[in-house]
């Protein structure tokens, strides 16, 4: 039934999709290991799954098989959220969250050096939109969720309306491959039927070898390309309260591209590996700083880490649960509530905990320490987590603890075991002005209307 409500919000997008343009700057910062990176994440699903899927397997004997990589929590959003940003800031749910706007983002590290980046969502209705979801309007089926959009969660990133518009649709991706004026960064996520979400490995797997396959016969896409593919999480079914998650949350993936040398082909990459790679990895290709956040420590990409000499950590999966995440400001509690048999759930986050302080001091795995924008926001204060370990940790809340980590070394061996430290720090006086460098342009005023009133729906659909 359309009420009154959806209505309006259905012309609202209309609207804007009318004269919302996409924008597609274009760049070749040159690189040590790949001139682009772009990822490709599906949804939910086990590693013996997806590896067991011939589609799949296809796709493996393209590339490298990484087969010690993890997503970082459940649900999806946080995971999402993790790559972007370096941190699940406590995020438990799937609902509408917002990340401060004194806190930095993929993009800014990219912006230091003018490299290009973009999202490419299927059917997001139109650039920059900002709505929590768009769904097929003939089957209303969901077909676009806010939830699957990284870097939308970032305020950061979405106040400033030249920003915002770099993140498109599919026929947006079209266009700038027709045109030539694909980005160097990007992360694409396929509808919620496409991406194995709403149907299942057998589906999603279909339709990345087919979109895949398109893409790898093509040359101006291929030179110098590094494509992830790999998933948000692995199994995750809410509604099945007897579930039990792969502890570590281990998800197939697979580095594809005309980065990777012929030779390396068909081979596997047995190395620890977390989304938050991700963005050490694209540092160290690029010589850009860290967030300082868990970026600052994570393992780098062989393909990378082999050229700049980085020497990655070896972690014992024993103690190691990312199946779930210490708690932060954006924590509502409602796993807990669900599992706990609760029906009136509470969905908005506690103001309990502050916005985790990130590591400004240290050099990071990439080498070429943190953001001075991060620097200058949060100099003077003690970082909450220490984000130079490769995998996330917390003292306080006793998650990961009794986890160790080892230095791989041609040499020497050097272990590290966090049991006994007490580095979570006690939470900071928070008294630094938001820093303004990100207001680059201002949105249109009617973007940020559409947002209040989706906000004002999303929890009555
Ligand atoms: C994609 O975005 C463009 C540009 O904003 C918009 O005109 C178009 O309708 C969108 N396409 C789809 C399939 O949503
Ligand atoms: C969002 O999803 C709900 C169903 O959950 C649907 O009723 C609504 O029309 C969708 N909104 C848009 C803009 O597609
Ligand atoms: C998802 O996208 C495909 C095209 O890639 C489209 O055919 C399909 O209808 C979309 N899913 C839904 C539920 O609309
Ligand atoms: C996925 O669903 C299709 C259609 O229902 C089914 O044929 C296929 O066996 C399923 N795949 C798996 C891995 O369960
Ligand atoms: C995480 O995994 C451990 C070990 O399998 C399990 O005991 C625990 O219940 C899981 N946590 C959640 C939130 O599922
Ligand atoms: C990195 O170097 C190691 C040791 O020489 C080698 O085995 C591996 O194949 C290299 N990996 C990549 C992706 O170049
Ligand atoms: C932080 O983590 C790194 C890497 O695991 C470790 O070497 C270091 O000792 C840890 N620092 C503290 C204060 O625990
Ligand atoms: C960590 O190890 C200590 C000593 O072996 C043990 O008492 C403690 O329960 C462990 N903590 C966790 C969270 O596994
Ligand atoms: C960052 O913004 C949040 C939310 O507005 C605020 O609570 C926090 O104090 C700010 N942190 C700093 C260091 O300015």
């Amino acid at each position: 039934m359309k009420t009154t409500a959806s209505l309006v919000l259905m012309a609202a997008i209309r609207a804007a999709a009318a004269t919302a343009l996409p924008e597609s700057p274009v760049s070749n910062v040159r690189a040590l290991a790949f001139d682009r990176f772009y990822q490709v994440w599906l949804e939910n699903t086990a590693y013996s799954a997806s590896a067991a899927d011939p589609n799949m397997q296809w796709l493996s004997s393209q590339g490298i098989l990484l087969t010690n990589y993890h997503g970082v929590t459940h649900p999806s959003e946080p995971n999402y959220c993790a790559a972007a940003g370096g941190d699940t800031f406590g995020m438990d749910w799937d609902q509408w969250f917002q990340v401060p706007a004194n806190i930095s983002s993929v993009p800014d590290l990219l912006d230091t050096k003018g490299i290009s980046w973009a999202e490419y969502q299927e059917q997001l209705p139109y650039a920059g939109f900002q709505g929590f979801n768009y769904s097929n309007q003939e089957t209303l089926k969901d077909d676009y969720v806010r939830r699957h959009n990284p870097l939308v969660l970032y305020d950061a990133v979405v106040v400033d309306d030249t920003r915002a518009r770099q993140i498109k649709n599919f026929t947006g991706f079209e266009a700038d491959l027709a045109n030539k004026k694909l980005p160097q960064w990007a992360f694409i996520t396929p509808n919620v039927t496409n991406d194995a979400h709403d149907t299942n490995i057998t589906f999603g797997a279909k339709w990345e070898r087919h979109w895949m396959s398109a893409l790898l016969q093509n040359d101006y896409f291929m030179k110098d390309t590094l494509v992830l593919l790999t998933f948000d999480e692995d199994i995750y079914d809410i509604s099945d309260k007897s579930a039990t998650f792969d502890q570590g949350s281990r998800v197939h993936s697979i580095l594809l591209g005309g980065a990777i040398p012929d030779h390396l082909k068909g081979t596997t990459d047995d190395t620890f590996y977390t989304h938050y790679s991700t963005i050490a990895s694209v540092s160290a290709n690029w010589g850009l700083p860290s967030l300082g956040r868990w970026d600052c420590g994570a393992n780098i990409f062989e393909i990378v880490a082999n050229k700049t000499g980085y020497l990655n950590y070896d972690v014992d999966l024993t103690n190691l649960y990312l199946n779930y995440t210490y708690p932060g400001p954006l924590t509502t509690g409602i796993l807990e509530q669900y599992f706990g048999g609760a029906t009136n759930l509470k969905t908005s986050p506690s103001s309990k905990w502050t916005w985790p302080v990130p590591n400004v001091d240290a050099k990071c795995s990439a080498g070429y320490g943190v953001l001075d924008t991060v620097k200058r926001t949060y100099s003077g204060m003690k970082a909450t987590y220490n984000y130079t370990s490769p995998y996330p940790w917390d003292s306080v809340s006793g998650y990961n603890l009794n986890v160790t980590a080892t230095r791989k070394s041609a040499y020497t061996t050097t272990t590290t075991t966090d049991t006994s430290s007490t580095s979570r720090g006690s939470a900071a006086t928070e008294t630094l002005p938001v820093l303004s460098g990100t207001s680059r342009g201002t949105g249109p005023s009617f973007n940020a209307m559409l947002v209040a009133v989706v906000a004002l729906f999303a929890f009555q659909q």
